[in-house]
C-alpha cells in the first residue's frame, strides 16, 4: 500500500470513532501531560487500535489520541509521540502528522523536553522555538514524493508561523510569564550531549537540543500546515563542571514546568 493510502485507511478509520473533524493538532513532549486536563474530552483512542500506528515504548508516553474541545477549537491531541532512536523510521515517526493533515488539522502545536545550551537559560524556562537546526540523519521526505502530499521541495524560510509566535508572547506578556525564545537543534539521540557537543551547538546556533520535533515539523510544513512549537528546558549542558543528566530528571523537570506550558498553549488555541 502506498503511503498515501495508509494515511487515508487510518484517517477513514478515526473519522469513524469521533464527532466533529479536528481543526487543531497538538504532539505532547516527555512529561508535558498536562495538556490533555485542558480539553474537553469526547473521544479517547489507544494508538495499538489504530491500523498503521506504531506503539509508543518510552516510559512517559501514554500513546493514545484525544480528541475534543478547547474553546470552540476541535483538537486532536498526541499523548506519546515515535521517536527516530527508538528505532522507527522517519515515516513512521511523521505518520500521525500526515494522518492529523488528512483529518483536516491546519494547525499542529509541538511540544517537547530540551536541554539547554544557551547560557542565559535556566531549569523549567519555556522556549518558543522560532527555527530549528535539522541534525537527525535521516530525512523524513527522502525517497519518492506524492505530490498529494506536499511539494518535492519545500521552503522552510518560515517554518514557525510568526503570528502565532506574536500571539504566545502577547499572552504570556499578558500574565507576567517570563518565555524564551530560539533556536531549537533535533539530533537522534538518545545519548545526551558531551558538554562538547553542547559548546559546539550553542556556537553554531542552537539555543536547545532535543531528540524530537524537527520530523514532525517538516512533513507538517511539507502538509501546509501552520506550525507553533515549544521547548520546556529540562536540564542544563552549558556549566563549566559537566552535569550528568538522566531522563528522570527531564520528566521531573518537565513536569514541573507542564502546567505553564499547558495553559499558554491552551489560550493560544482558544484566542487564534
Ligand atoms: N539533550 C539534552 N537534554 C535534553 C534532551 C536532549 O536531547 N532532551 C531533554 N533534555
Amino acid at each position: 500500500m502506498s503511503l498515501f493510502d495508509k494515511i487515508q485507511a487510518t484517517a477513514s478509520f478515526i473519522k469513524g470513532k469521533i464527532k466533529n473533524q479536528p481543526d487543531t493538532g497538538i504532539i505532547l513532549g516527555s512529561g508535558l501531560g498536562g495538556l490533555i486536563d485542558m480539553i474537553e474530552k469526547e473521544t479517547e483512542i489507544p494508538y495499538s487500535e489504530i491500523p498503521n500506528f506504531p506503539l509508543s515504548t518510552v516510559q512517559g508516553h501514554d500513546g493514545k489520541l484525544v480528541f475534543g474541545k478547547i474553546g470552540s477549537r476541535n483538537v486532536i491531541l498526541m499523548a506519546g509521540r515515535f521517536h527516530y532512536y527508538e528505532g522507527y523510521n522517519m515515516q513512521e515517526v511523521t505518520f500521525p502528522v500526515r494522518v492529523m493533515k488528512a483529518l483536516g488539522v491546519e494547525t499542529l502545536f509541538v511540544s517537547n523536553a530540551s536541554g539547554g545550551t544557551n547560557p542565559t537559560f535556566k531549569i523549567g524556562d519555556l522556549m518558543i522555538i522560532n527555527d530549528h537546526i535539522n541534525l537527525f540523519p535521516e530525512h523524513p521526505l527522502r525517497g519518492h514524493n506524492d505530490e498529494r502530499l506536499g511539494t518535492r521541495f519545500p521552503d522552510m524560510s518560515a517554518a514557525y508561523d510568526k503570528g502565532l509566535i506574536a500571539l504566545a508572547k502577547e499572552i504570556a506578556a499578558e500574565r507576567n510569564l517570563e518565555v524564551r525564545e530560539g533556536v531549537y537543534t533535533g539530533l537522534q539521540g538518545p545519548t545526551f550531549e558531551t558538554p562538547s557537543e553542547y559548546r559546539w551547538l550553542y556556537r553554531n546556533g542552537g539555543d536547545a537540543v532535543g531528540m524530537s520535533t524537527v520530523p514532525e515539523v517538516i512533513v507538517a510544513r511539507h502538509g501546509d500546515m501552520k506550525v507553533f512549537a515549544i521547548s520546556v528546558i529540562t536540564d542544563l549542558g552549558v556549566t563549566e563542571v559537566p552535569v550528568t543528566i538522566t531522563h528522570q530528571e527531564v520528566l521531573e523537570a518537565a513536569n514541573a514546568a507542564a502546567p505553564k506550558m499547558a495553559s499558554l498553549v491552551a489560550t493560544i488555541i482558544e484566542r487564534m
